[in-house]
């Protein structure tokens, strides 16, 4: 998604810019643009295409600004082109914005400022800002952007310069993350952490209706009316070493090696000999006898998760969960109320549907606990309660790592909400069991690497592939075909095997790669009977179970992958790496490019 960059400082502004728009190329964009003031003129430049267009024009000229913006965009309104790109200028081309969101009365806007004599120069929404912030420029652009801001709909994050102004950046926030940096007598703005790593860890995390004002000796918010507000600075504890991809062709492989040691970054502290200590539950626990029903809402690999998640809650609590993408959460009119206790998850932390989920959640007065990686992203300050999975920052587009402590987390908040439900014994086998993941995660990886490019080997040179299995295994398969789908454009389904003979069965051709995953002793000899099914027609059936099952399997698959052993609870934690390793290698095979691939974005901040 978008990406904004800010700079006001001694130094030149160009390289900040650039370097900072590179630390944001993971969020997916499709075009590049930076405006600096140089000589109290407003210079622009923009490119369609990689930020490496944009940096070979800059070399030839040479900029020498001190302050200035810069954007990735990633097209929302108008095709990508280096008319959309930003920064948008208004008629007279002092003034430059860039923006993050969508504008959603821009139509009825851009009609009236034509009307009143405005030209506009591109498809985009986010032009209209920047003329209605010249029709209200009186000398004042704080005042002129309190104005503009105060007209439009939608959620958006914006910054200004003007060259009439030229000792100040101005910004403001609404529903669309912003953040200030502060260095030694320079300050930054991003849209996202990465973008200030290289130059501070010292933040403040602009909330909704806010606008900063960035000038060369100092900075200041104001809230809606006005008003000066006292924001609290925060430090930011992530790695720039994280944002490197510390000798892995990708970051994507990279992330999926880190899964052991963040495993063990969730799990050492909560994980006690007799129990779990999860003090982030806070009074759900004591209302917990309340909770008529969870629901946990979600997208993309985060609803995933939440699949297992719901069977986990549900065999340790007893609760009934719902598990609702949060596109269609508040659309459905889903039946939460004041003993509902909903679980929102994700990566970012700013997933616009999922903060809708959220917001409408507690408009409902249900107790909410967000399951997020980013601290201090919205959902983690505006959850009731909040579960960091602490995955560190993760770049490439195709979740994995956040995916992995996603599922650990469920493991942690089922057990503890599930502790009055189990015996003993039981209770003590499965954190027995999770104590090990993260070792177990590390044999997973060192077994899996070449038969799972094997795997991929075969699997690349087709055109769709399937993922089976029952129970987690179905949940499992559906996050491993969209690991597939999205790295690889290789079109794949998930099918919960049992159903295939309903009408999907009709696909299965000679030779036909199907992923057949059997993890799960209680539907094994189901599982081989529905692969006889898939296999009697030609399908080629890759195995991945676990080590413990490997004879039963031998002879019933065509190529077979298996996971150390665990309880079947925790075999979706192992039997993700595959998955990941097999999309990885068959995208890698196909020349994809796999950490920011075609048309995706890291963090989806538009619904
Ligand atoms: C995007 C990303 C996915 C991610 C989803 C939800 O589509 O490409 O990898 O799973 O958003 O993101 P979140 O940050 O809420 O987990």
């Amino acid at each position: 998604m978008c990406g904004i960059v800010g700079y006001i400082g001694p130094k030149g502004a160009v390289p900040i810019l650039l370097e900072g728009l590179r630390k944001l190329e993971y969020r997916g964009y499709d075009s590049a643009g930076i405006a600096v003031i140089e000589e109290q003129k407003l210079l622009l430049r923009k490119s369609e295409g990689k930020l490496g267009v944009l940096e070979e024009r800059l070399k030839e000229e040479k900029f020498l600004g001190d302050i200035g913006l810069g954007h990735t965009r990633w097209a929302t309104h108008g095709k990508p082109s280096n008319e959309n790109a930003h920064p948008h200028h208004d008629c007279k081309g002092k003034l430059a914005i860039v923006h993050n969101g969508i504008i959603e009365n821009f139509q009825a806007i851009k009609k009236m400022l034509e009307d009143e004599g405005h030209s506009f120069f591109s498809e985009t929404d986010t032009e209209v800002i920047a003329h209605l912030i010249e029709k209200f420029y009186q000398g004042n652009l704080v005042k002129a952007v309190q104005k503009a801001t105060s007209k439009l709909e939608g959620s958006y994050a914006i910054a200004v310069i003007s060259q009439d102004n030229p000792d100040q950046i101005v910004a403001f926030r609404q529903d669309s993350p912003l953040i200030l940096g502060i260095g030694e007598q320079e300050l930054y703005l991003a849209s996202d952490i990465p973008a200030l790593l290289p130059y501070t860890r010292k933040v403040i995390i602009l909330d909704d209706g806010e606008l900063a004002e960035l000038n060369r000796k100092n900075y200041q918010i104001f809230d809606l009316q006005g008003n000066i507000l006292e924001k609290e600075i925060e430090e930011i504890d992530w790695d720039l070493e994280m944002a490197e991809k510390k000798g892995f062709p990708h970051y994507m492989l990279k992330e999926i090696h880190e899964q052991p040691d963040v495993l063990r970054q969730l799990l050492t502290t909560p994980l006690k000999d007799d129990g779990i200590d999860l003090p982030e539950l806070g009074s759900i626990l004591d209302f917990q006898k309340k909770i008529d029903r969870i629901f946990i809402v979600a997208c993309g690999t985060a609803y995933h998760s939440g699949l297992i998640g719901k069977a986990l809650l549900e065999k340790t609590t007893k609760i009934p969960v719902e598990v609702d993408m949060a596109s269609e959460f508040r659309y459905r009119s889903p039946l939460v109320g004041e003993n509902s206790l909903v679980i929102l998850v994700s990566q970012s932390g700013e997933t616009a549907d999922t903060l809708a989920a959220l917001r409408y959640a507690r408009e409902k007065k249900a107790k909410t606990l967000g399951i997020v990686n980013v601290q201090g992203s919205t959902i983690f300050r505006e959850a009731d309660y909040t579960l960091l999975i602490k995955a560190g920052l993760e770049i490439a587009v195709a979740s994995t790592k956040a995916y992995m402590n996603m599922l650990a987390a469920f493991n942690l908040v089922a057990l503890k909400m599930g502790e009055g439900e189990f015996n003993g014994e039981k209770l003590a086998e499965l954190l027995h069991f999770l104590r090990e993941i993260p070792a177990q995660a590390e044999k997973t990886l060192h077994k899996i690497e070449r038969p799972s490019r094997q795997a991929a080997e075969y699997i690349k040179n087709w055109d769709n592939a399937f993922f089976v299995g029952r129970g987690l295994d179905y949940s499992l398969a559906l996050e491993g075909a969209l690991k597939l789908k999205e790295i690889s454009y290789i079109h794949a389904e998930a099918y919960a095997a049992g159903e295939l003979k309903h009408g999907t069965l009709a696909l299965i051709e000679e030779g036909i790669p199907v992923v057949a995953l059997v993890t799960q002793e209680d539907l094994l000899e189901k599982m081989v009977s529905n692969i006889q099914e898939i296999r009697a027609r030609g399908g080629y059936v890759l195995g991945l179970t676990q080590d413990k099952f490997v004879s039963r399997l031998e002879g019933e698959v065509d190529f077979l992958l298996s996971i150390p052993n665990t309880s079947d609870f925790l075999a979706p934690l192992l039997g993700t790496i595959p998955l990941q390793m097999i999309s990885y290698y068959a995208a890698d095979l196909r020349d994809c490019p796999i950490d920011q691939p075609r048309n995706l974005a890291k963090s989806v901040t538009v619904e």
